[in-house]
């Protein structure tokens, strides 16, 4: 057997084209959905991804607006910067890209951005509404890795779902939401005993561990769908938390990397902030 591969690219792009008529309308009617991003510092990746997410707005016809700061700044700055946009009735969605500098306490400035345009979803009222199902802004990366699987018909309701990683932006989340789609959750993490014994009773494995192969053929059940949420750059290579060329034979699902669920992120992104234009008042 070998893996269907689910391609993220290509629902990324119908989701934009359809994302594109709806930004057209409400353009129509006179508003125009905003998006501030801050970046802090001069990290390369963070740079690259600032940069993706403003061109993805453009091209959808979404205004965006940087905010470059040095890592220099105080936390006050940034705070007031993040109140400055809270304030601006342009402004639908704010993102601060993360990581900040040691001496910024993102906790504090997640918890500074309004409830109402944190489109990235980290806010503790936004996360508290996730976890009891209310409507709300869902993070990115985990509401992209749903929806890839709900576009493959791939049901979660009593499915075993095993999660390797705990990080705020995907791992937690990303269990959370399959939980309230009626699947079995587990979470794996660095301190997980038997680590291949419990993700190989995963009918639907994701893996957010940061570490390039990580995940081998041994950790998988034959005929489980596979995602990988990992980027990592090897010899210049992207490729993702997941050894493609073990795995591949063994799934039933895959998502490859690039081109899986990378491209949904930012896709997600511009669907929260349309959201929120459309809400605005
Ligand atoms: N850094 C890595 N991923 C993300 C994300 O989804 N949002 C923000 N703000 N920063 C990130």
């Amino acid at each position: 057997m070998s893996a269907t591969l689910l391609n993220g690219k290509k629902l990324a792009e119908k989701k934009r084209e359809e994302m594109k008529k709806e930004v057209s309308a409400l353009r129509e009617k006179g508003i125009v959905p905003g998006l501030a991003v801050i970046l802090v510092g001069e990290n390369a990746a963070s740079k690259v991804y600032v940069r993706s997410k403003q061109k993805a707005c453009e091209e959808i016809g979404i205004h965006s607006t940087l905010t470059e700061m040095p890592d220099t700044i105080s936390e006050q700055e940034l705070l007031q910067e993040i109140d400055r946009l809270n304030n601006d009735a342009s402004i639908d969605g704010i993102l601060v890209q993360l990581p900040l500098p040691d001496h910024i306490s993102e906790q504090a400035v997640i918890e500074r951005i309004s409830p109402a345009k944190d489109v990235d979803g980290f806010h503790p009222i936004n996360i508290g509404k996730m976890m009891t199902g209310e409507d709300t802004f869902l993070p990115c990366t985990p509401f992209g890795v749903v929806e890839m699987l709900k576009e493959a018909n791939i049901e979660f309701e009593g499915k075993h779902v095993v999660v390797i990683g705990r990080s705020n932006i995907v791992g937690k989340p990303v269990g959370q939401l399959l939980l309230n789609e009626n699947a079995t959750v587990t979470y794996c993490h660095s301190r997980t005993r038997n680590l291949p014994e419990i993700t190989k009773q995963g009918d639907i494995l994701i893996v957010a561990v940061g570490k390039a192969n990580f995940v081998g053929e041994e950790h998988v059940k034959p005929g489980a769908v596979v995602v990988d949420v990992g980027i990592n750059r090897v010899d210049g290579k992207l490729c993702g938390d997941v050894d493609f060329n073990q795995v591949e034979p063994v799934a039933s699902y895959l998502t490859p990397v690039p081109g899986g669920v990378g491209p949904m992120t930012i896709t997600m992104l511009l669907h929260n902030t349309i959201q929120s234009a459309k809400q605005r008042g």
